[in-house]
C-alpha cells in the first residue's frame, strides 16, 4: 500500500455529510425494499433475479458453475440472444417509442424507435453474413458516436459474432494492434464524422492501420451523409450501398449459450500490450440489466442521457445494452460538451427532457470551472445523476447535486471496471443516503474485502486502506484475457487467491485499486494501485505510454508520472532521457508528444516532457515511478535509501522546480 500511515489517510479522508434521497424519488424507485439486498445475496440464487429480467430460448440448468476456478460459469446451459432482448422483445409494447435519440454535432436529430431498430439491426445483420461474418468471428467497429455504432453492435450480437468495439480517438496504430490481437477479419468504419464542428476523416486511420497489421480483413464503412465524403478506398465496401441489397431482410437471432462472448473490450494494463476483457452473453446482459433497472432507476418510459462514448465500457453497459435491454429512450450525442457552446449539454437536456443523467467526475469539474451560470440558463430536470470512472471529490459532487441536480435529485457513484462489467460499489438509490466522495455500499450480492500486501484480510469497516479485492463471483466478470488464460489468472487472480485450490472459495479477484471501508460501511476508492493512470476517466497503462515514447529513436529511457489534475483527475508527465550526443530541444519534445497521439491516440497526449540526465533506479536497475511522482506533484520524496546513485531525485527535483 501506499507509504501514508492510516491515521493520515483518516485525517485527509474528512467525513462528510450524509444526503437523504428526496421523498418523491423514493417513492418510485425500482429497487425501494432493502430485501433486495438479503434475496440477491444469496449465493448464488440471488442472481436468478437478474436473469429473469431477460428472455431466454432455454432457461439455465444451474446459476453458478465454480468447479474450475478461477473460469466461471454463469446460467449454465441457458440460451439467449443479446440483440432479441434489447430489439425483438420490445416490439409488442412499444414499437413506436424511441429507443435510440441521437443528436449530432450540428443539431440534427434522429429518433430511432425500437421498430426502426428492429429494421435496421436485421438489415446489418443480413449484410454482415452475406459479406462472410459466421458466428464467433470478432468484427472490429471501429465508430464514433453515431447510430451505426450500437446497430452494428446489436447485428453482431444478432449473429452471434463477437464485437469488438475500438474507441475512435484511438490511433490507427491501437486499431492495428487490436484487430491483429482479437484475429479479427473485419473492420467496420465510417467515412468521417463531426469532433467540434470540423469533419474528421476517421477512414484514414483504418487506411494507416492496415500497412501496420498482419492480418488481412475486409473493410467495411459507414457514411456519415448520404454519399461518402472526402477520399474512401475503392476497396472498402460501403455499408449503405451494401444494405439496399437487403432491404427488409430479417435474420433470426441466433440462440446463443449463456457462456458465449457478447464482446472483447481491450483496456490497459500493467505491461505493454492491451488486454482483451472478454464478455459472455448471459451474465453480462443480465447484470448490466439489473444494474441498469435498481441503480440508474431506469424505466421504459424515462429519457435516459449516459454522456460517455460507447468506445468505453460505460457506453456498452450503460448507453448500449442495459437500457435497451429494459426498454427505455437511450440518447447519444456526437460532439463535445463545449461545441458550439459551454451550454450544450444543458440545452440538450432541455430539448430532451431528460430524466436520467450520467457523466463523469472530470466533465463535473469541468462544469463546474465553467461555471452554474451555463445550467441556469435552461429548464430541465433531472430525477437521478450517476458518476462514473474515478473518485469525485466531495467539493465537486457538492456542486453537481446543487447546481446540475437543484438540491432535487439523486446521485450515485458506482465504482466498476471494464472487467466487472457492471456497477460493483454503489448505493441503491432509494436505500442509502448519499454521502460525497464515497461510492457507497456493495450493490447487492457483491462481496468486496480489503487485504494487505501480505493477502490478510482487514477488519471490515475498519477505516484503514487496503488492497480491494472482490470475494465472490459475479455474473458480468469477465470471462478470461482474450487468448491468454495465463495473463487471466496472473493480472486477477495470483496475488491474493490459493491458486492451487479447486474451491471458488479460495479464489478472489484483485481490483488493482486501493480503498478504504468507513465506519458507516461506505467504501471510498483511493485509486489504482499498480502503474495505471486515469486520465479524465480513460484508463491508460504507464508502459504503453513509455512504449510509445520510446519509439523515437533519439530516445534512450523514458518513465511515465501521473500528475494530479484539477479538472483531468491525473496527466501524463514523461521523464526522457536522451541517446548520447542528443541535445533536448522543442523539436524532439514535439517527436515524442507525436509518437504518443501515433502509438494511442491524442487523448493520452503527455502535458509535460522533462529532459533529465538519469532516472531514479534501484539498485536492480527498476525505475521508482514512485519518486518521480512526488517530484511530478511537488510531494516530499519518499524513501530515496534503495536507490543506486540516492542523488537522482532530488537533481531532478531542482530542474524541475527551476523550470
Ligand atoms: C478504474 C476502472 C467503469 C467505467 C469507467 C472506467 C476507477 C471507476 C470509479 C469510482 C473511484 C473509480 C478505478 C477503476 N474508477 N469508477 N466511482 N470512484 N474510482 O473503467 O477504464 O476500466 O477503469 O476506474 O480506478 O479501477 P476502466
Amino acid at each position: 500500500m501506499a507509504e501514508e500511515t492510516d491515521v493520515e489517510l483518516e485525517a485527509r479522508l474528512t467525513e462528510q455529510d450524509y444526503f437523504r434521497p428526496p421523498a418523491k424519488f423514493v417513492g418510485q424507485a425500482n429497487a425501494s425494499d432493502p430485501a433486495i439486498y438479503d434475496e440477491v445475496g444469496e449465493f448464488p440464487e440471488g442472481f436468478e433475479r437478474y436473469a429473469e429480467l431477460l428472455d431466454w430460448d432455454e432457461r439455465w440448468d444451474e446459476v453458478f458453475d465454480g468447479s474450475n476456478p478461477p473460469f466461471f460459469e454463469w446460467f449454465v446451459d441457458g440460451k439467449l440472444n443479446a440483440s432479441y432482448n434489447c430489439v425483438d422483445r420490445h416490439l409488442d409494447e412499444r414499437k413506436n417509442q424511441t429507443a435510440l435519440l441521437w443528436e449530432g454535432s450540428e443539431g440534427e436529430q434522429e429518433n430511432i424507435t425500437y421498430q426502426d431498430l428492429y429494421r435496421e439491426v436485421n438489415e446489418m445483420a443480413a449484410a454482415l453474413r452475406a459479406q462472410g461474418v459466421e458466428e464467433d468471428d470478432v468484427v472490429t467497429i471501429h465508430l464514433p458516436m453515431v447510430p451505426a455504432l450500437p446497430i452494428t453492435m446489436l447485428a453482431c450480437a444478432r449473429i452471434g459474432a463477437p464485437h469488438s468495439v475500438v474507441f475512435a480517438g484511438f490511433s490507427a496504430q491501437a486499431l492495428a494492434e487490436r484487430v491483429d490481437s482479437a484475429d479479427s477479419d473485419y473492420v467496420v468504419t465510417i467515412d468521417g464524422y463531426y469532433r467540434r464542428g470540423e469533419f474528421l476523416e476517421h477512414i484514414e486511420k483504418t487506411d494507416e492501420a492496415l500497412d501496420q497489421m498482419d492480418r488481412d480483413p475486409q473493410v467495411l464503412y459507414w457514411t456519415r451523409h448520404d454519399e461518402p465524403t472526402g477520399d474512401v478506398s475503392d476497396d472498402y465496401t460501403n455499408v449503405e450501398y451494401l444494405l439496399e441489397d437487403h432491404r427488409r431482410e430479417r435474420v433470426k437471432p441466433v440462440s446463443r449459450d449463456a457462456e458465449d462472448p457478447l464482446f472483447l473490450m481491450y483496456t490497459s494494463g500493467t505491461t505493454g500490450k492491451p488486454k482483451g476483457c472478454q464478455h459472455r452473453t448471459g451474465g453480462y446482459l443480465a447484470y448490466a440489466a439489473a444494474t441498469s433497472k435498481y441503480v440508474l432507476d431506469i424505466k421504459p418510459e424515462d429519457t435516459y442521457w449516459c454522456a460517455a462514448d460507447i468506445g468505453w465500457i460505460t457506453g456498452h453497459s450503460y448507453i448500449v445494452y442495459g437500457p435497451l435491454a429494459l426498454g427505455t429512450t437511450s440518447v447519444m450525442y456526437e460532439d463535445t460538451p463545449d461545441y458550439p457552446h459551454k451550454g450544450r449539454i444543458w440545452e440538450i437536456a432541455e430539448k430532451y427532457d431528460v430524466d436520467i443523467f450520467h457523466t463523469s467526475p472530470t466533465a463535473v469539474r469541468m462544469f463546474m470551472k465553467w461555471g452554474e451560470q451555463y445550467p441556469e440558463e435552461y429548464d430541465f430536470d433531472f430525477r437521478h445523476m450517476t458518476t462514473v470512472g474515478e473518485p469525485i471529490q466531495p467539493e465537486a459532487w457538492l456542486w453537481y447535486y446543487k447546481h446540475i441536480g437543484d438540491e432535487d435529485a439523486v446521485i450515485v457513484d458506482t465504482w466498476w471496471q471494464t472487467e466487472t462489467g457492471g456497477h460493483l460499489i454503489t448505493n441503491l438509490p432509494a436505500l442509502e443516503d448519499m454521502k460525497p466522495g464515497s461510492a457507497g455500499k456493495a450493490a447487492p450480492g457483491i462481496e468486496p474485502a480489503l487485504v494487505d500486501d501480505r493477502g490478510e484480510e482487514l477488519e471490515p469497516a475498519s477505516g484503514k486502506a487496503g488492497n480491494l479485492i472482490i470475494k465472490n463471483p459475479w455474473p458480468s466478470m469477465l470471462q478470461t484475457v482474450y487468448g491468454n488464460d495465463e495473463r487471466f489468472i496472473s493480472t486477477y487472480w495470483a496475488d491474493f487467491s490459493d491458486t492451487d485450490s479447486d474451491d471458488w472459495r479460495d479464489w478472489n479477484y484483485k481490483a488493482g485499486d486501493g480503498a478504504v471501508q468507513a465506519k458507516d460501511g461506505y467504501w471510498r476508492i483511493l485509486g489504482r494501485l499498480d502503474d495505471v493512470m486515469n486520465v479524465a476517466g480513460h484508463r491508460l497503462g504507464t508502459m504503453e505510454l513509455e512504449s510509445a515514447v520510446s519509439e523515437v529513436e533519439k530516445v534512450a529511457e523514458a518513465a511515465v508520472a501521473a500528475r494530479e489534475d484539477a479538472e483531468k483527475g491525473e496527466v501524463p508527465d514523461v521523464y526522457v532521457v536522451l541517446r548520447e550526443g542528443i541535445e533536448p530541444s522543442d523539436a524532439v519534445k514535439q517527436e515524442i508528444v507525436e509518437a504518443v497521439e501515433r502509438e494511442i491516440g491524442k487523448f493520452a497526449r503527455p502535458s509535460n516532457v522533462i529532459f533529465v540526465d538519469d532516472l531514479p533506479k534501484t539498485r536492480s536497475g527498476k525505475i521508482m515511478r514512485r519518486l518521480l511522482e512526488n517530484i511530478s506533484n511537488g510531494e516530499e520524496l519518499g524513501n530515496t535509501t534503495t536507490l543506486r546513485d540516492p542523488s537522482v531525485p532530488e537533481r531532478i527535483r531542482e530542474q524541475v522546480q527551476s523550470d
